[in-house]
């Protein structure tokens, strides 16, 4: 993984936890979705996974776990969570109950058919094996259930000196994937069409990541995030870039 990336998804994610700790629980899911961001991305797969109370729910890439444990909240599912980054695992730990496994989305430590559901957020275009990370929740999802993503994906070409660590496949690159994994499209939203952030959400994610600032701003790990978090912004602005909810299962 790159300087950047690991800026943001290990050293960042930890200070999040810590910053969040100290501000209070009502904070936890908003400062743990990073990248997933919204709740209405979020309902919006919940209702199309068809997910059930009791329903056992794999987030492979699942960061410092807000949208797994919003989907707790939200629908009473037991998540279980999957990810690469030492610190991003100790966040999730520290701010919610659940299963943190610490490895990758493309060699899961589960047996076949583990799962009734899972979901991959904003992780496809921050790896290069793509297609394991599909087939793996293919393999540990039961048959019928049903597979979330939320991926970026490019709509022209970026420049090579932006964001040159992250692999956002284009529409028909992603078409290939989801195809060659044994999967087929059910449902299919674009981020932008979604409503918009409740304005109490928004200001909890925003008073956490003023806290970020104070507290971590003059370090090169936070510029190194904030700059790349920012270049994502600017090519979702510009249409470069598309945020897709997908639902799948196999085909
Ligand atoms: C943009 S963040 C999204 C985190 C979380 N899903 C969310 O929406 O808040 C991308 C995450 O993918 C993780 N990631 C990178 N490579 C991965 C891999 N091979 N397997 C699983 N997760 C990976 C990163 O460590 C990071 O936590």
């Amino acid at each position: 993984m790159s300087e950047a990336m690991e800026a943001e998804f290990d050293t960042v994610a930890e200070w999040t936890a810590t910053v969040a700790a100290a501000l209070g629980p009502q904070y936890y899911v908003p400062a743990g979705c990073r990248g997933s961001g919204s709740p209405a991305a979020l309902d919006w797969l919940i209702e199309n996974l068809r997910l059930r109370p009791g329903d056992e729910l794999l987030d492979s890439g699942a960061g410092v776990g807000g949208p797994a444990a919003y989907a707790a909240q939200e629908r009473s599912v037991r998540p279980v969570l999957v990810e690469p980054e030492t610190g991003a695992c100790r966040a999730a730990r520290r701010l919610f109950d659940h299963p943190v496994l610490c490895g990758s989305g493309s060699a899961l430590p589960f047996g076949d058919a583990t799962f009734d559901a899972a979901w991959s957020l904003g992780v496809l275009c921050t790896m290069t094996d793509q297609l394991a990370l599909l087939t793996e929740q293919r393999r540990t999802v039961r048959p019928g259930g049903r597979i979330g993503l939320l991926a970026f994906v490019a709509h022209r070409a970026i420049p090579a000196d932006v964001l040159p660590d992250n692999h956002f496949p284009t529409p028909q690159r992603l078409a290939g994937l989801i195809r060659d994994a044994g999967l087929r499209v059910e449902e299919q939203m674009t981020t932008a069409d979604l409503p918009p952030i409740p304005d109490e959400w928004s200001e909890r994610a925003d008073t956490v990541e003023e806290a970020l600032a104070k507290r971590y701003g003059h370090t090169e790990a936070w510029q190194l995030a904030e700059q790349q978090s920012g270049e994502i912004g600017k090519l979702l602005g510009d249409g470069t870039l598309t945020g897709e909810l997908l639902i799948l299962r196999g085909a």
